[in-house]
């Protein structure tokens, strides 16, 4: 019988090429694959148990919080925090760093997460899912501080996310590769279904959410007036795709080929996403696809946090889109100033 490559065996296989290594880490992504599954398998059932709609408060953004965005906030959190591996945690729903209780031990690792993204999709049954990344601790005291999260995303140790589509997949890397899973209900297993998953050369994909148009620069009219402007009368190049759960449209543009962008714009001056735990996981695993993250100006990876909740604007996806977005950005950035 030929056996399946799980999850567990992966990163096992690894891990044995880094005999230093302790297993720590294998342990950690193992039980986020445990919560995925909790996650993913509430998702299925939020139709059914009335675990839809508003929870009825508010969290830190302003922004209603699901029944489910609380469920995932805390199933991420309970299979961490005991293990002894984990010095702290910071999530979207939460203002503050959630420590770890005083009666289990802390380890060297902290993390980032967004429990549940695309969450104002879950009533209509769309894909959504659940982001995280992984840093080795700066500071050696009892309990994790500030300066352990707002760290580049160049030093994520690991970085992924679970997406709870048509199936339930995780995807995830440490640094070598990008590596997608996909679960196996019958047996309740993660199955290596994308080995090496490495971006396609064409961007096929443009993702932005065209509504916000009154409110851009002039550069990103520009840009995404020319990457239509690639289709013909007879071929088209390009397709807008946006499905408003970051973590779908780019888990599709990873597969297929796209750019998926949040600028900057007159409404929201910092973007909209969260740096640490949306742009910063995604752009390392772009990265290690052959893709690329940038905020117009910088790579998303080389952004030096300022705080838990920052903002960036997004551009994510193939190198050659991302970096004309650059150009477009220096270009159109300053004529826009003079017109000013
Ligand atoms: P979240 O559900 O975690 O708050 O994230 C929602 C994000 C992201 O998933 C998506 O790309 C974006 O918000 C959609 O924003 P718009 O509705 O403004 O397009
Ligand atoms: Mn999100
Ligand atoms: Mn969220």
């Amino acid at each position: 019988m030929q056996q399946e490559m799980t999850l567990i065996r992966h990163i096992m296989h690894g891990q044995s090429k880094h005999p230093e290594a302790k297993g720590n880490f294998s342990n950690i992504l193992n039980q986020i694959a445990l919560a995925a599954k909790i996650i993913g398998s509430r998702v299925n059932m939020a139709g059914i148990t009335h675990l839809l709609g508003l929870a009825g408060d508010k969290n830190i953004h302003g922004e209603s919080q699901q029944k489910l965005d609380v469920f995932a906030d805390a199933v991420f959190y309970d299979v961490l925090d005991h293990t002894g591996l984990i010095a702290g945690m910071v999530s979207e729903e939460d203002v503050d760093i959630k420590q770890i209780p005083e009666k289990y031990d802390v380890g060297d690792y902290v993390i980032t997460y967004d429990p549940l993204d695309g969450s104002s999709n879950i009533d209509a049954n769309v894909s959504i899912g659940t982001i995280f990344g992984i840093f080795k601790r700066i500071s050696t005291g009892d309990r994790a501080i500030e300066s352990d999260f707002l760290q580049a995303g160049r030093k994520l140790e690991g970085a992924g996310y679970a997406i709870y589509g048509s199936s339930t997949m995780l995807v995830y890397s440490a640094g070598h590769g990008v590596h997608g899973f996909t679960l196996d209900p019958a047996i309740g297993e993660f199955i290596l279904s994308h080995e090496n998953i490495q971006m396609p050369d064409k961007c096929k994909n443009l993702s932005v959410n065209e509504s916000n148009k009154m409110n851009w620069d002039k550069w990103t009219h520009k840009y995404v007036e020319d990457l239509i402007g690639r289709n013909t009368e007879t071929e088209r190049f390009i397709s807008s795709r946006y499905i408003g759960s970051l973590v779908a449209d780019f888990h599709r543009n990873l597969l297929k080929g796209g750019v998926f962008l949040y600028p900057a714009d007159k409404r929201q001056k910092e973007g909209r996403l969260r740096l640490l735990y949306e742009a910063q996981p995604l752009a390392f695993l772009a990265e290690e696809a052959g893709g690329k993250a940038s905020d117009g100006f910088k790579n998303i990876l080389d952004i030096e946090p300022k705080g838990l909740h920052q903002r960036t604007p997004l551009i994510i996806g193939n190198t050659a889109e991302v970096e004309m977005a650059e150009e477009y950005v220096k270009k159109y950035s300053q004529a826009q100033k003079e017109e000013e």
